[in-house]
């Protein structure tokens, strides 16, 4: 559900723990010409470093000590069945198990699995026959993560270390993937969409929450919406998003839920004219996290 920003809230711009923000001076502001010049081994880099320093915090995944209680992107997951708090750092920006069909039995694997936030949440719908794996490529969240699952003791829950680019796991190995706020993040969407496909069995699917952009937005207002909600610099169009899915070979793709991710009039009216501001509150063009599903053929 969309939200207004009230005066409080908008105190806390820019300390989404997308955002720069957070864990101040680990973190670099990621401006989308920035993701076009550094190669994606610096750009990965980049990430494990921020990501890294957000595991370790301890209070708040914020380092300004003040626990933020509202998150632009985020959307709420405490009333879920098997919602682990210590798991959830605030870094998604949907809800990919509340559409992704998950079944008793399921061998479930959650692409940067951060804390473990979704894996705990898919673990309660899959229960004891199931499986669930968490695979992320910075090493804190891993160890994050597998100091939540020793607290709960899953024997059926797994993280490992690895790369969306390299899934560590055998073709045709998962009955469901799911992703929450990620691939936004992956230089090669080809490739990270290319592995989801090997490792899903004949017939799976994915569901995918993630941050795409609609229609053009000048590289200053993206690096502006970088600054104020995260997750941006790397985002694509959604059109180019979901042809990458369908190249990729996947059927049936359709979009379950897409939410307008608010921008401040005072930040939009910096970059934009008239003409451009309607386009945005007419959701013509803005910053959409969608949760998107496709199958397996
Ligand atoms: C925005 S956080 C989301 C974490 C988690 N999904 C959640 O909702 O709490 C992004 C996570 O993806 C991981 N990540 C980013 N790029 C990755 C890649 N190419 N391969 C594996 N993990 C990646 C980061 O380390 C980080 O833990």
């Amino acid at each position: 559900m969309e939200k207004k920003i009230t005066n409080t809230e908008k105190e806390t711009q820019g300390k989404n723990c997308c955002g720069p923000e957070c864990c101040s001076g680990k973190n670099e502001v990621q401006s989308p010409k920035a993701y076009q010049e550094k190669s994606a081994e610096e750009l990965k880099n980049i990430i494990k470093e921020k990501y890294g320093a957000i595991a370790e915090q301890t209070s708040s995944c914020c380092g300004s000590g003040k626990i933020v209680d509202y998150y632009i992107m985020k959307d709420k997951y405490d009333n879920l069945p098997g919602y682990v708090a210590e798991a959830d750092l605030n870094l998604g920006c949907g809800l990919p198990t509340e559409f992704a069909g998950i079944k008793k039995g399921d061998t479930v694997v959650d692409l940067g699995s951060g804390a473990g936030n979704d894996v705990f949440v898919a673990r309660a719908i899959t229960g004891e026959e199931g499986r669930v794996i968490g695979i992320d490529m910075t090493e804190e969240m891993i160890e994050k993560a597998k100091r939540n699952n020793s607290k709960l003791g899953f024997a059926n829950v797994e993280f490992r270390l690895g790369e969306i680019e390299d899934i560590p796991l055998a073709d045709n190995a998962a009955d469901v993937v799911v992703s929450n706020c990620v691939l936004n993040l992956v230089p090669d969407k080809k490739k990270a969409f290319s592995e989801i496909y090997r490792i899903l069995k004949p017939g799976a699917h994915f569901c995918v929450s993630d941050i795409v952009i609609q229609g053009e937005m000048n590289s200053e207002l993206k690096r502006s919406a970088e600054m104020y909600a995260g997750c941006v610099a790397g985002a694509i169009q959604q059109d180019e998003y979901l042809q990458i899915i369908e190249k990729t070979g996947f059927k049936k793709i359709e979009i379950k839920k897409r939410k307008k991710i608010i921008l401040p009039d005072e930040l939009l009216k910096q970059y934009l004219n008239e003409n451009g501001l309607k386009e945005y509150k007419e959701n013509l063009k803005g910053i959409f996290s969608i949760t998107v599903v496709g199958y397996k053929s």
